[in-house]
């Protein structure tokens, strides 16, 4: 070794050396001095900027240990923070394939390594303290120097380390150099579906102690047999002597309850009939912790989590998780998450009616569980812990390997490690409901040594590892200390199946994969959900897109990159982006969709009549007359033609009442549809959501739609003029002039008072820019030809009688090289004023896959720009994904209609139409109807430019505005992770049948 660079122990590719010099885990706090203040004195926060030097490797690095040595010429950056965000090493994004070759446990010798350096003081009124160090995030393993001496080494990313460094301090400027490394043995368990970056990504202070303190403190709660009474039992364990200890609980008014001393380490307080902590109404106690030279402040909810025949209670009741994956993700921060960016996460998610996190998949911030228990979310917080990589190396696949990594005996330690830095540190946090032993790992006796640890420590929560039902490498799986079942992504059957076959309550730790356009399957996962006690709910996957922000286009839109834009390797293109919100949390129409199926009361109508109706309490600890305030609207062939206010209603948790509301019955004589949209509207402000918040509604349909086909006919008894030849057909009438091509069955031109209404052929459209949920559907539809489909026509006859012409084609769409995919009749109606009505008659070859669409496809001039719709809305709206949008009547623009998915797909669609008007600045309008609710989209951008962009900053605009009128439009479910699209949802029927009338 040259005598100028620093050599690091290998404690990086050594699961046997996973701490070094560190302290024992204990439970998150931050110590107060006695007087009272809101900032602790005992804290001196590290955060800010620090000098730093990027290596490309460990191997070169400076011995900055040596006596006078500078960091004047390094460069600067803000910790906390993640290099790859200040331009350091490059982004890279992967899902299973671990980024590196399979060779546990080393790792590539290419390792960027950072050094980092910072310096403080310690000030005369602290000198005489203990100073510990504390990181609560650093990815992925470090070693720490001060005051050029070697500290000790840490991994685990997303877990706290704590380091002594008194014996290394001296009063006033001290030199802290933090050595982080890209890559150690623990990347092997770090193998998280997301972007890979480094850094000290979270909090770095020094607390300053008294000589002897509390260590660590365990909180228990428990109720009696009927949820009256409670003990709250407090464990201490000091630093080596105890020291007197005196607690004194307050309420949330601050009013002392008791105050007692710690005796042998413990003590219990015994409450009366005490406010219990739920999701819902998360009370809090606040426990004031004293010692002769500190203050620690903890905040207590009591409650109690169990399992009585296979249901799981909180507080006694049955509960739902109606939940979220999150993950610490911010297209400019990265890893490096502030309190204001988790409560605007937060708030956006009690908004949404969200109940549940599952801290996806490494523990959060200590303080993001804290937001939990004030704000009310239940969490199952998760080890930091994933390892399906191992299902991709050469002849590895997903069943068979999946525990070759946490099988191997070096990672036991790991394995057991990484559970209890979660667990000793969020114990004291009755948000968290449940711990999770990671995802996607496989399973080992190592997990089965830690589930059993885990229950042993912690009695008084469950446990939960998915990862659990892969039985691979010859281990036969022990998973008697899992306390729920959990399964993702399992399709309704899967889950009816299990429950009428097993025990152990069912969990979704995952479902609804929320990738561009979807999912499409939510209220059908909620029916299973709420008809079955055991099934306790879900979280989606997830919560954001994640994603890097790289700028603005000169238009003005925002540059969001994903896996493959760095032109990493391995990656997983744009598996990434698939939240619920987008990066910078813009919220997608699937959190609507989510928002209203997860709706705090679900209406039910009785007799439409009398306006009889049952109401349902959705929640599991508030009576509706505490939350909602009633508001509901009669609307008349879409619009509000009457509102009532309903005020509160008392209904119980869980329970329902009737409610009867007076309908003028003169809206029932009249012909169109009549509907009542009941709004549930928040009435008290809440810590996050405010009084007047709409939290849902539900809709009831009084009485269906009966619009009747408007027909082309004669009008004003205008002859039409016809000339056919061997291809066209010329209709020429009083002020129009349509040109009908024979070979296409339709019409290649249709003018009115000498303006285009097409400007390119009107075409049958089968085709749509596929979701990121029809990747795998995909596939077959190309194969199909349905991308590619052509008209055939094999027989056109022309009839012009009465003032209406008729032509009527038979014939085939198919593609080059397949077989027929439909075989239609259409007869084109055209009137005496130009009105078209197309009747389409015809059979789908049941031999091919089902249909993306079936429709018609026009190329208007963009000047039609103006939209009014009866149909499904404001939402774009499908099939099976349209709970957030209501029947009405709405007016909107070609423009404003656009759903913006980051990777281009299908969108906007509306579902359920029965009259759509397009009308153009000129004042010219389309207006369609038909004889049966059809789905129509319109778009600045055509499916083919959709389809062929990555990005949605690269496309570009139609010359049109493209009109989209669909027969049908195929559901979205949510394959893209999920099941296949329900049957249901599948345009696959064979004989299909659809009128519709274009009138100008
Ligand atoms: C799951 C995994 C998640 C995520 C998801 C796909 O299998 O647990 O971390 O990768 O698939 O988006
Ligand atoms: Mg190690």
């Amino acid at each position: 070794m040259l005598s100028n660079e620093l050599k690091l122990p290998n404690y990086y590719e050594d699961p046997s050396s996973l701490h070094i010099g560190c302290e024992d885990n204990r439970s998150y706090y931050i110590p107060f001095a006695l007087e009272n203040t809101n900032e602790s004195s005992r804290i001196l926060t590290l955060n800010g900027n620090w000098d730093f030097r990027y290596y490309e490797n460990p191997f070169v690095l400076e011995d900055f240990t040596k006596l006078g040595y500078s960091y004047k010429n390094y460069d600067s950056i803000p910790v906390p923070g993640c290099i790859q965000m200040y331009g350091y090493d490059h982004h890279h994004y992967t899902n299973i394939p671990f980024p590196f070759a399979y060779d546990a446990p080393y790792v590539p010798q290419q390792n960027p390594t950072c050094v980092y350096h910072k310096s403080f003081d310690i000030t005369e009124e602290n000198c005489n303290y203990l100073q510990y160090l504390n990181f609560e995030g650093v990815d992925s393993c470090f070693y720490v120097y001060v005051n050029q001496t070697f500290v000790g080494y840490s991994q685990v990313s997303h877990s706290t380390s704590e380091f002594n460094i008194t014996p290394y301090i001296r009063l006033g400027q001290n030199d802290l150099t933090v050595v982080v490394l890209k890559w150690c043995d623990g990347s092997y368990l770090e193998d998280q579906d997301k972007f890979r970056m480094t850094g000290i990504f979270r909090d770095v202070y020094v607390l300053h102690r008294p000589k002897e303190h509390i260590r660590d403190f365990f909180i228990k709660t428990q109720l009696n047999n009927i949820y009256k009474n409670a003990q709250i039992e407090i464990k201490f364990n000091y630093r080596s002597v105890s020291v007197p200890t005196t607690c004194t609980l307050f309420d949330t008014k601050d009013q002392i309850i008791s105050t007692k001393t710690v005796q042998d380490a413990m003590l219990a307080f015994e409450l009366e009939n005490p406010t219990l902590w739920n999701a819902e109404e998360p009370y809090l106690y606040t426990l004031k912790i004293e010692t002769p030279d500190e203050i620690i402040y903890q905040k207590i909810g009591i409650r109690c989590i169990e399992i009585k025949n296979d249901i799981i209670y909180i507080n006694g009741v049955k509960i739902k998780f109606k939940g979220v994956n999150r993950h610490d993700s911010d297209p400019v921060t990265g890893y490096t998450i502030s309190r204001e960016q988790v409560l605007k996460d937060l708030t956006m998610m009690k908004e949404s009616n969200i109940n549940a996190i599952r801290t996806s998949h490494y523990p959060n911030a200590p303080w993001f569980t804290q937001l939990c228990n004030e704000y009310g979310f239940y969490v199952i917080s998760e080890s930091d812990l994933e390892a399906h990589g191992a299902t991709q190396f050469y002849g590895g696949s997903s069943f068979d390997t999946f525990g070759d990594l946490v099988q191997k005996e070096i990672f036991a330690k790991s394995i057991l490690d990484r559970n209890q830095r979660n667990v000793i540190r969020d114990k004291n946090n009755p948000c968290i409901i449940m711990w999770s032993m990671g995802n996607e790992a496989g399973y080992s006796k190592a997990f089965e040594d830690t589930g059993r640890f885990i229950k042993a420590y912690d009695s008084t929560r469950l446990l939960h590892y998915e990862g659990s039902i892969h039985e691979t490498g010859g281990h036969k799986n022990d998973t008697s200390m899992l306390d729920v079942y959990s399964k993702m992504y399992e399709p309704i059957s899967g889950i009816e199946n299990y429950l009428a076959t097993n025990p152990k309550p069912y969990m979704l730790c995952e479902f609804i994969h929320s990738m561009g356009n979807g999912p499409g399957d939510i209220e059908d996962y909620f029916e299973c959900i709420y008809k079955h006690d055991r099934f306790v709910g879900g979280f989606v996957w997830e919560w954001c897109d994640h994603a890097i922000y790289r700028g603005i286009t000169t238009n003005g839109k925002n540059i969001f990159h994903y896996g493959g834009d760095s032109n990493e390797f391995p990656h997983d293109g744009n598996f990434c982006v698939d939240g619920m919100v987008s990066p910078d949390r813009v919220p997608h129409p699937a959190l609507a969709e989510y928002k209203n199926v997860i709706r705090p009361v679900r209406a039910f109508l009785l007799d439409a009549a009398t306006g009889k109706i049952k109401l349902q309490n959705m929640l599991d600890f508030t009576n509706l007359k505490d939350y909602v305030n009633l508001q509901a609207q009669l609307l008349y062939d879409g619009e509000v033609v009457e509102t009532y206010e309903l005020g509160t209603v008392d209904v119980k948790p869980h329970e329902t009442t009737v409610l009867n509301i007076t309908i003028n019955q003169a809206y029932f004589k009249q012909t169109k549809s009549l509907s009542l949209k009941i709004n549930y509207v928040q009435i008290f402000d809440k810590p996050l959501t405010k009084a007047g918040h709409l939290l849902g509604f539900d809709q009831l349909m009084l009485k269906e739609h009966n619009r009747p086909l408007v027909h082309a006919k004669d009008y004003h008894q205008e002859s039409i003029q016809t000339e056919e030849n061997s291809s066209l057909i010329l209709l020429k009438g009083t002020n129009f002039r349509y040109v009908f091509n024979k070979m296409q069955a339709s019409f290649d031109s249709l003018t009115i008072d000498n303006c285009n209404i097409i400007e390119k052929p009107l075409e049958y459209n089968i085709w749509r820019a596929p979701t990121d949920n029809d990747s795998t559907i995909r596939n077959e539809w190309e194969s199909a030809g349905y991308n590619r489909a052509l008209v055939r026509v094999y027989e056109t006859t022309l009839t012009n009688k009465n003032n209406v012409v008729k032509i009527s084609c038979r014939f085939a769409i198919n593609a080059i090289q397949i077989q027929h995919i439909l075989d239609l009749n259409v007869t084109w109606t055209i009137g005496s004023n130009g009105t078209i009505t197309l009747d389409l008659d015809g059979k789908r070859n049941t031999a091919l896959p089902f249909l993306p669409r079936l429709g018609l496809r026009l190329f208007l001039p963009k000047e039609y720009n103006a939209v009014e719709y009866l149909g499904y809305g404001p939402n774009e709206s499908y099939i099976d994904k349209h709970r957030s949008s209501w029947f009405g009547r709405f007016k909107s623009n070609v423009e404003n209609m656009y759903v913006d998915y980051i990777k281009p797909q299908e969108n906007s669609s509306h579902f359920h139409c029965e009259e759509v008007i397009l009308s153009s600045s000129t004042g010219k309008n389309i207006h369609v109807n038909a004889a049966a609710p059809f789905s129509f989209q319109t778009s600045r951008y055509t499916q083919e430019e959709l389809a062929s962009k990555a990005h949605n900053y690269e496309l570009l605009q139609s010359e049109h505005t493209v009109l989209c009128l669909d027969y049908k439009m195929s559901g979205i479910g949510s394959n893209s992770c999920g099941p296949a699209l329900a049957n249901q949802y599948q345009i696959r029927e064979e004989h299909l049948s659809f009128q519709m009338t274009l009138q100008f």
